[in-house]
């Protein structure tokens, strides 16, 4: 065993960093765990997107049998608001392993990881109805920092959650100028993996 699959492991569950030479394994097993949830799959290319540029920032569950039981994809880069902010992109469980604490040891493993890494912030979007992930991550210290009107492509509406790692970064202003109520451009994966900047 690699030290990177040693990393953590609790109830037979190991917790190990994306390894990118493994991909030909894990990538489709992400697919397959992510695509399970969404309400419009994503296309190759986001996924790509994700990992070859932040696989250290993607962290998974993995069984005894190294089966996927859950995964975070992560990115992390500077913002027009002067923040080096973190963006969790995606996070499932397998059904059957929900509610034991799989996915907060994921996003802690992730969050760890952006902070060490000198990120201010951390953003994310959920669905307004998404009662799990909003407990899990107000739970963690996140906020609700804006609403965000049929924000999905199947027109349902979504939280966007911050957490902020360093003092004053709440209070930093985008470059145009614009407040806090415009905190990022949205990120908006759709089919075909384009990067749409719509809000
Ligand atoms: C959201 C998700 C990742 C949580 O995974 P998990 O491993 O079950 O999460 P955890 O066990 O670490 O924590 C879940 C928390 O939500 C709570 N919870 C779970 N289902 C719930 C429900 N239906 N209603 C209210 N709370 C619920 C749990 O009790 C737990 O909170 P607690 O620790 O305070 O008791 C999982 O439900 C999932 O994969 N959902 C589908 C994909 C998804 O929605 N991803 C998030 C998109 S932002």
């Amino acid at each position: 065993m690699s030290e990177k699959e040693a990393q953590t492991s609790t109830d037979d569950l190991q917790y190990v960093q994306y390894q990118g030479d493994k991909e030909e394994i894990y990538l489709p097993a992400i697919r397959q765990l992510i695509s399970k949830d969404l309400s419009e799959p994503y296309s190759i290319y986001v996924y790509r997107y994700f990992l070859y540029q932040w696989g250290d920032l993607c962290y998974m569950a993995l069984d005894a049998s190294h089966s996927l039981i859950g995964v975070v994809v992560c990115k992390l880069e500077p913002h027009r608001s002067g923040t080096y902010r973190g963006y969790i992109a995606m996070l499932a469980v397998q059904e059957a392993h929900r509610g034991k604490g799989i996915a907060t040891k994921l996003v802690c493993m992730a969050i760890d990881a952006m902070a060490k890494r000198d990120a201010d912030e951390i953003v994310l979007e959920t669905e307004v109805t998404n009662t799990a992930s909003l407990k899990l991550y107000e739970r963690l210290g996140f906020l609700r920092s804006k609403r965000l009107h049929r924000y999905y492509l199947n027109g349902n509406t979504a939280f966007r959650l911050v957490l902020y790692l360093k003092a004053g970064t709440a209070t930093k202003m985008p470059a145009d100028g614009e407040g806090m109520s415009n905190i990022g451009a949205r990120d908006c994966y759709g089919g075909q993996g384009q990067v749409l900047e719509t809000r």
